[in-house]
């Protein structure tokens, strides 16, 4: 949650630290702030309730000259989104100013303290808090500013990435961080520093991932300095090149970053696919895997964690690994597991998947799973994040960035790479034939053509939910290997359009949810032509005979389907194992274009957040 930027350089800051926020909006957009300091030592600080854009606004015709500063964009924990509790937070004497993501939890013991010293508090932040300790530490010690940092900083407890300046010292920027992210771009002559790597992007490809309790001193002309917060040592720089360009944060074209990752698809799922199966499509090449053999060979079970969407695609790779490797498999929400006391041996691996690699609770999971013993693997989207580099091994699901907050890209290419994971480690324990993974390696090479020819549905499907806008509930129903598609397209639609709608297998509708069925609950069934297509006729005949209205997700041609469900989107057949990945492509359309005729806004959608690094 909340994203944070940082420059200090030659250029003006100010442009630099506004693209900054918009690029890391995602993460957070009750509120944003920014503080400047020009090259004389004068600090202007600037917040405002809401996106960006209104902070633009607010600032527009006012001073804000110089080469420093640091800039904020909130999803509120502590205090209502407003101006008051928007960031930066400035100390009591206007010297200090502080950015920060994460979560201080002995923050209220911390100022009662500071208030039984004198100091006061006019936000409703934990954030506040920090900067008052800093500034009081400063003030006592009669310190520099970084020692009065890392003091203070030992003394709270949680999770932070901050960034501080102090007003006439233009040439100091102090970042640092303890479980939230915090990268640094190394120009030349600046230093950048953000949430992720994407307001980086286009002033330098070298880049420094700040480790767990390091802080780094970015001082004008001088090379970047990294401080252990622990000891005080000098950690060595890994300085790594980053591979993303401006045009892969940009919309191109499309009216919403959502719709464009929807229509990229084709593409993420070729990227994810390259060069993991071997030309005669005979073999799974998975190095995460095949270079921890003993470990699959060995494994008396697996257990997956992970949180929502990524959640969904765990479901899915359960069956794909009980199926295809005889492995017994668990999947866990993160946040569950993480206080669970779970029972973990040496012999179980832990899957833990995430598109951002900075889901707080699914690192949480990772760090009990090693300290169990586990060998721990990770699925991730964001190359460098906190997840791939907490695991043992891992696989990238290069999807490229995915910037709306409904997850669509990177939800089909973990299910792709969970997919290439259990054929890779099925043929490794000997459990999957031959045969088998010729033919479901040449039907996953040919999933980018026939996600193609599903997008055409895109007409049909805006046309459809126009007349959805009105229901107040939906029903999402599946079976086997969709009835977590249909969880995921109950999430889509819910979480973008706010309609609610309930994901359930659909044989448990009639110990239940068939009492909510009534002409204003539509159904979403998936009924392609598999070992369940039976079973689910009768599901939909169930809603029909109840005044129900069903858009069903079938394959092309099955005229039983047309006369029985009231809408049918038609998708081309594929073996059972892969119709999730085809069958959520109408799905995530579907969402998308009924949150479009309610008027939402589908990129940020209202108390969401990309990136949810809080408990
Ligand atoms: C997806 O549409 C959601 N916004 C959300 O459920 C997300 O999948 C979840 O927060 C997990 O995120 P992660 O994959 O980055 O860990």
């Amino acid at each position: 949650m909340c994203g944070i930027v940082g420059y200090l350089g030659t250029k003006p800051a100010y442009e630099i630290l506004t693209q900054g926020l918009h690029r890391l909006e995602y993460r957070g957009y009750d509120s944003s702030g920014v503080a400047i300091e020009n090259d004389g030592g004068e600090m202007h600080v600037y917040k405002s309730q809401g996106k960006v854009s209104n902070l633009e606004a607010a600032v527009d015709g006012k001073p804000h000259d110089g080469t420093l500063g640091i800039a904020h964009t909130r999803w509120a924990t502590h205090g209502i989104p407003n101006d008051i509790n928007a960031h930066p937070h400035v100390s009591d004497d206007g010297r200090i100013a502080l950015v920060h993501n994460g979560t201080i939890e002995n923050y209220a013991v911390l100022h009662e303290a500071l208030a039984g010293h004198g100091c006061k508090f006019t936000s409703e932040t934990d954030t506040e808090v920090l900067v008052q300790l800093i500034e009081y530490i400063r003030l006592t010690n009669d310190c520099t500013l970084a020692d009065a940092v890392r003091e203070a900083l030992g003394q709270v407890i949680g999770a932070f990435a901050i960034a501080v300046i102090e007003r006439d010292n233009p040439d100091l920027l102090i970042a640092a961080r303890r479980s939230s992210p915090l990268v640094i771009g190394i120009g030349d002559g600046e230093t950048f520093i953000a949430s992720d790597a994407t307001p980086i992007v286009g002033y330098t490809d070298k880049v420094v991932y700040l480790g767990d309790d390091e802080m780094a001193l970015i001082r004008r002309n001088e090379p970047l300095e990294v401080i252990s917060l622990n000891d005080g040592s000098h950690p060595g720089l890994d300085i790594q090149t980053l591979r993303l360009s401006v045009e892969q944060l940009e919309k191109g074209g499309y009216d919403t970053f959502m719709l464009k990752e929807i229509f990229e698809q084709p593409d993420t799922l070729r990227d994810c696919l390259r060069g993991r199966i071997t030309a005669d499509g005979n073999r799974v090449i998975l190095s995460g895997v095949l270079d921890n053999k003993e470990r699959f060979l060995n494994a008396n079970r697996i257990v997956i964690v992970a949180c929502g969407t990524s959640w969904h695609a765990a479901l899915i790779g359960k069956r794909l690994i009980q199926d295809m490797c005889a492995l017994p498999v668990e999947v866990e929400y993160a946040s569950e597991f993480r206080y669970g006391s779970p029972f973990i041996t040496d012999r179980d691996i832990v899957i833990a998947i995430s598109q951002s690699g900075e889901t707080a609770d699914t690192l949480a999971a990772i760090e009990l799973a090693k300290s169990k013993g586990a060998f721990v693997y990770g699925i991730c989207n964001v190359v460098g994040a906190s997840i791939p580099r907490a695991t043992d091994s891992g696989t990238y699901i290069h999807v490229g960035p995915e910037i709306g907050v409904a997850s669509t890209k990177a939800f089909t290419g973990q299910v792709t790479v969970l997919t290439l994971l259990a054929l890779c480690a099925g043929q490794l324990r000997g459990t999957i034939s031959q045969q088998q993974v010729t033919a479901i390696a040449g039907e996953l090479l040919r999933i980018p053509d026939i996600l193609r020819q599903v997008l055409k549905l895109d007409d049909a499907i805006r046309e459809m939910s126009r007349i959805f806008t009105y229901a107040r509930n939906f029903l999402y129903l599946g079976r086997g290997y969709n009835y977590p598609t249909a969880l995921e397209g109950a999430l889509k639609l819910k979480e973008i359009s706010y309609i609610h709608a309930e994901g359930y297998p659909a044989a448990e509708m009639k110990h239940g949810p068939i009492a909510l069925i009534d002409k204003d609950m539509p159904s979403v069934i998936i009924a392609p032509s598999d070992s369940l297509y039976d079973k689910i006729v009768s599901n939909v005949q169930q809603v029909k005979s109840r005044g129900g209205h069903v858009i069903a997700i079938t394959n092309t041609g099955n005229e039983d389907m047309r006369k029985l469900a009231d809408y049918c989107l038609e998708i081309p057949r594929v073996m059972e194992c892969l119709t999730p990945i085809v069958a959520s492509v109408p799905l995530q359309l579907l969402a998308y274009y009924v949150a479009h005729y309610k008027g939402c806004d589908v990129d940020q959608p209202r108390n969401l957040a990309k990136s949810v690094t809080v408990e």
